[in-house]
């Protein structure tokens, strides 16, 4: 899938865009049935919410999971990823997060690029995510709010949180690391007002690592899992620094290229 001048347009001007049925109903319920799988086996990057019980994430299933493996050379991803960042590109981080329902935890206001960052010292924000809805996804089950254009202002210096977590696990949890305060909140609503992410399982949304976002709790009785792949320019690797990496799960070790896999790898539930 090639993306449109328009879509591409409205990447560089609001910092997202929405692709509307992504993926086929048969592949999320594949991809479902293995999150569900992912629950039953302990994995150093699989969290839990602030309750000590309730599945929040699991990072970096494609290291381990056949179906998310191929999920990232989809063509309907791996294209427009390659032309967003107008380069080859691989998977610097994947995740599921789960937000169940009644007791899925919010995300606080951030940008994602400061992480990647401050955190693994990728060079520049020529990186982009894609969120994959597994579930339908309204105004009532915690979805992801952007403010758009918020992308423009660039990576903001954002102090630690006091409150968050020491090391990675403040950066997944919800006393996030580094959060946008409601001043600057405040005035990026103002100029650029509020877009909700909501829609049908299947839909992708794919947003700049720059651009202001957050989701409220979900305490509906309906789950909102989405799968997000960021995808990094292969021109704009980490610069290493042993002592401070984070885990591959968080922090992609893999630079090779991708080549894209036929749809129909992964269409058929298994
Ligand atoms: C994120 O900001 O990376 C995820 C937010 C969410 O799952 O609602
Ligand atoms: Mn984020």
């Amino acid at each position: 899938m090639t993306l449109t001048p328009d879509q591409i347009a409205a990447y560089e001007r609001d910092g997202f865009f929405v692709q509307h049925q992504a993926l086929s109903q048969a592949a999320v319920e594949n991809l479902l049935a293995c999150t569900l799988d992912f629950e039953t086996h302990a994995h150093p990057g699989h969290v839990l919410e602030k309750d000590g019980k309730t599945y929040r994430a699991f990072h970096g299933c494609h290291l381990y999971d056949e179906t998310y493996s191929e999920l990232i050379r989809a063509p309907q991803f791996l294209t427009p990823a390659q032309q967003l960042l107008r380069d080859d590109v691989y998977i610097h981080q994947l995740k599921v997060n789960v937000k169940q329902a009644f007791s899925g935890e919010m995300w606080p206001w951030h940008q994602d690029y400061v992480y990647w960052r401050n955190e693994d010292n990728i060079p520049t924000a020529n990186i982009v995510s894609v969120m994959i809805f597994l579930d339908d996804i309204d105004e009532f089950n915690g979805p992801l709010f952007f403010i758009p254009g918020s992308h423009s202002i660039g990576c903001v210096d954002a102090p630690k949180a006091e409150d968050a977590p020491e090391g990675w696990e403040g950066n997944v949890s919800a006393s996030l690391t580094y959060q946008i305060d409601a001043p600057l909140v405040t005035k990026l609503v103002a100029k650029g007002g509020l877009f909700s992410a909501t829609g049908k399982k299947g839909t992708a949304v794919w947003f700049h690592g720059n651009l202001v976002h957050a989701s409220p709790p979900n305490i509906s009785p309906n789950n909102r899992r989405i799968a997000i792949l960021t995808y990094n320019a292969v021109s704009n690797t980490p610069i290493i620094q042993p002592e401070t990496l984070r885990p591959e799960f968080l922090n992609g070790r893999d630079y090779r290229p991708l080549a894209t896999l036929d749809i129909e790898q992964i269409a058929l539930p298994a």
